[in-house]
């Protein structure tokens, strides 16, 4: 059997069934013997990706019903047409099949002969495309075009690269905000603590020197009884700016009983916290989470909902945590979600996915934004 000698570029499997298949319709050479085995011409028409086969002048002259499905069209509508009625002719591409797939967006492959593309469905919509030709030497040769839609697997990888460049910049966010912290706790001591302390030590000396009389001492007492009492007010906001004490000393109910309340208080928007202590004895780790999680959220409303009321529900079902806090402000829009610049949602899902949850943020009706958290509870238990 006498059948097209293949090209150097690569699926030289496909290409020997695609000889088999399409021995017919494609040139012979003078002498050779037509052949048309069912059995490869039934691989390639089952093959799950697309191929298509063109000739020298750009002619589409086979096509399997995968590439018909791909485009869009039927195998008939295919065969005939012109190569870019569905791929994409890049501006300084030649007049070959090879140059016509080599010009375009790039080499997808290890392969010298793959390529990456853009392809045209019947409908006009346009997408990428990932393929491999090769040419067989026929007299006039014939090229062949394997081809995969990679729509998905683009996608999929634009997500993956964004939370990449997410997670870098929450982790130098992290950093910063750990140096800015520091510094802000350096100078509330040294402003705070370190001045009323210095204070109290000038005090002590004149007590020690016993130079005034008693009533002098009497009122230098009381002045550093004053003192002393504000260093301990300073320390208590210090200590839990830093870490809330509820937290400890009450657990999560009672702490965000204290948030709800602070929030109420600095922007006078009604707040409910619908929840029960019992089912919210968490451990650390699962309390100081919902905790920054209901912090960051509350934040969010106040800066940027405009909301006159706000609901918060905690409750158990089934072994996870349902927490829903809603607000009835402006709405977050989708494109809120993915500024660049915000790391609060970003913080919040990490704190939720760290604890094999689930999030979802969306806008609630008629107005205002909803917050939807599940969060497993196995493990958190106290
Ligand atoms: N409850 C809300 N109602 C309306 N818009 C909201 C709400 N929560 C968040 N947004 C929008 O989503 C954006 C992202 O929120 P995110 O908490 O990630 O960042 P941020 O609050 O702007 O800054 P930060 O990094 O300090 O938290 C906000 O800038 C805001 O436009
Ligand atoms: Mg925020």
């Amino acid at each position: 059997m006498n059948r097209p000698r293949l090209g150097p570029l690569g699926w030289p499997a496909a290409c020997f069934m695609l000889g088999l298949a399409f021995g017919r319709t494609l040139p012979r050479r003078p002498g050779q013997e037509a052949d048309s085995t069912p059995a490869s011409r039934q691989i390639v028409n089952h093959a799950s990706d697309a191929i298509i086969s063109a000739n020298p002048a750009n002619i589409i002259v086979m096509a399997n019903p995968a590439a018909a499905a791909l485009f869009g069209t039927t195998v008939g509508a295919m065969i005939g047409s012109p190569l870019e009625r569905f791929i994409e002719r890049p501006g300084n591409a030649g007049d070959g099949p090879l140059d016509y797939l080599s010009a375009g967006s790039g080499r997808a492959g290890r392969r010298a002969s793959d390529y990456a593309v853009t392809g045209m469905r019947a409908d006009g919509r346009r997408f990428p495309i990932e393929g491999s030709i090769s040419r067989a030497s026929e007299a006039p040769p014939f090229y062949t075009v394997i081809m995969r839609d990679v729509t998905e697997r683009q996608r999929v990888q634009e997500k993956l690269s964004r939370s990449h460049d997410q997670l870098r910049q929450l982790s130098a966010a992290l950093q910063t905000i750990r140096e800015e912290e520091r510094t802000h706790i350096a100078r509330e001591l040294h402003d705070d603590l370190g001045q009323i302390l210095a204070s109290l030590r000038m005090d002590l000396t004149l007590l020690q020197q016993n130079a005034g009389t008693p009533a002098d001492s009497l009122h230098l007492m009381s002045g550093m009884e004053q003192n002393l009492l504000t260093a301990i007010v300073s320390l208590r906001r210090i200590a839990s700016n830093l870490r809330p004490r509820a937290l400890d000393e009450g657990g999560l109910y009672f702490a965000l009983q204290g948030l709800r309340d602070d929030f109420v208080e600095r922007y006078g928007i009604p707040c409910s916290l619908l929840a029960d202590e019992a089912e919210l004895r968490l451990d650390d780790a699962a309390s100081t989470a919902i905790f920054r999680i209901v912090q960051e959220a509350l934040t969010n409303i106040a800066r940027h909902a405009d909301a006159s009321s706000v609901t918060m529900n905690l409750f158990r079902l089934n072994g996870d945590l349902l927490v829903t806090i809603r607000d009835d402000g402006r709405g977050i829009r989708p494109e809120d979600m993915e500024k660049a610049e915000s790391l609060g949602l970003i913080g919040m899902r990490e704190r939720v996915w760290a604890m094999r949850g689930e999030i979802s943020i969306s806008i609630e009706e008629p107005s205002g934004t909803r917050i939807d958290i599940v969060l497993p509870l196995a493990g958190h238990l106290v």
